[in-house]
């Protein structure tokens, strides 16, 4: 009993402690609307502002604004306006960007919200992973998936960053689908969500990734996946995704071919190039059908030809008969060879017309 009591004081320090060290915050995190629209302020110590005017990072503290919002039909959290969970295409996961603004954390907090239209906008690396994993094939009853982002790089311009600093924050966003609430998850999902809770945490060593630590992508891999399960991806880089998948894998080489190939060829030369492959692969089948129809016809004129004689010897007969009905025939008739031509019925009715008349 001790034992237990002494063990429980134990993990409860422990998760305490954890607490402590991440401190997790809301500051930052501006509710539009509850539980359905959220703007996110993220502080980026390594991003200058950038100066549209004059296209030059100015050494002032920036942050980038993140927009989470759950769709009209609550089946989808949008980031930027694009569906970020589920995602739609795990293979080829979102390019996310977002605007910047000088606004300091009490501003952004206490003031108006920026007119977003204005700012710079940064294009997006990310770290992007969901706990419980969102594989659409798994059920979860009670469904609290919790998702984590965390910036790693952004651009402008032409120019990047990598976002290493470790007062950068990350975010982590609890959602709740209330089509889960005692039972499953359907298939396919028909999620109904609500943003439960925002909070900003401090960065873990390892949270801050270089591209390069990431192990190379190579054609003996056919996804280069980060983990083995779908959705596949967590570390999106731009510079490793494009409209094919992750760059460098088998999976990317073959629809970047198939890709070409289609532009080239268009779609009825490919309809035509599939029948023919399609008929390939089928063709063993009516070759075979074909063999064995000769083999069988090879095995029925064998059997003809070792009892020639015998058919040769009736085929002889047959003709004599056939010959001596033909005598009988002239014999008989004397005209059977050159019978009187039928009576043109025509000419017959014109015949009978013509009387009527
Ligand atoms: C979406 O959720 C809100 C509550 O968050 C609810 O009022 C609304 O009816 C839901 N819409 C649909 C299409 O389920
Ligand atoms: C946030 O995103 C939603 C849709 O994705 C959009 O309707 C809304 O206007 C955006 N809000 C702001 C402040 O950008
Ligand atoms: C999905 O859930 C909504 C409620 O959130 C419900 O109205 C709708 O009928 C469901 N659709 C399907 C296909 O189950």
């Amino acid at each position: 009993m001790a034992v237990t009591t002494q063990l429980l004081l134990l993990a409860s320090l422990s998760v305490l402690s954890f607490a402590a060290q991440n401190n997790p915050t809301t500051r930052g995190v501006k509710w539009l609307e509850k539980g359905r629209s959220v703007l996110v302020r993220v502080s980026t110590p390594d991003l200058p502002l950038w100066n549209k005017e004059e296209q030059i990072g100015e050494d002032i503290p920036s942050a980038l604004l993140l927009n989470f919002t759950v769709s009209a039909d609550n089946r989808t959290l949008l980031l930027q306006d694009q569906p970020f969970m589920p995602l739609l295409q795990p293979h080829t996961p979102p390019r996310l960007s977002a605007p910047q603004t000088s606004q300091s954390l009490s501003e952004f907090e206490h003031g108006t919200p920026p007119n977003l239209e204005d700012l710079p906008v940064f294009d997006l690396d990310y770290d992007r992973i969901a706990h419980p994993r969102d594989d659409p094939s798994i059920h979860y009853y009670n469904y609290y998936p919790k998702l984590m982002i965390n910036l790693l790089g952004a651009g402008i311009a032409g120019h990047n960053a990598l976002l290493k600093d470790m007062e950068q924050k990350v975010i982590k966003i609890t959602l709740r689908d209330w089509n889960t609430v005692g039972r499953a998850s359907t298939d396919p999902p028909n999620h109904s969500f609500e943003i439960k809770e925002v909070k900003l945490w401090e960065r873990q060593p390892g949270d801050s990734v270089d591209p390069d630590d990431l192990k190379e992508c190579t054609l003996k891999s056919w996804r280069c996946s980060d983990f083995g399960d779908h959705p596949w991806y967590r570390y999106i880089f731009r510079q490793n995704f494009d409209e094919y998948g992750k760059i460098g894998s088998f999976r990317h080489k073959l629809h970047q071919r198939w890709a070409t190939l289609y532009e080239r060829l268009g779609f009825f030369r490919i309809t035509l190039l599939i029948l023919v492959v399609i008929s390939m692969v089928l063709s063993p089948i009516p070759y075979a059908l074909y063999k064995g129809g000769k083999w069988i016809k090879a095995q029925h004129r064998a059997g003809v030809e070792a009892g020639a004689a015998v058919w040769k010897d009736n085929d002889e007969e047959s003709k004599e008969v056939v010959l001596e009905k033909h005598v009988d025939e002239n014999d008989a008739g004397g005209s059977a060879e050159k019978p009187l031509p039928p009576v043109p019925v025509k000419s017959a009715d014109v015949l009978e017309a013509s009387e009527k008349v």
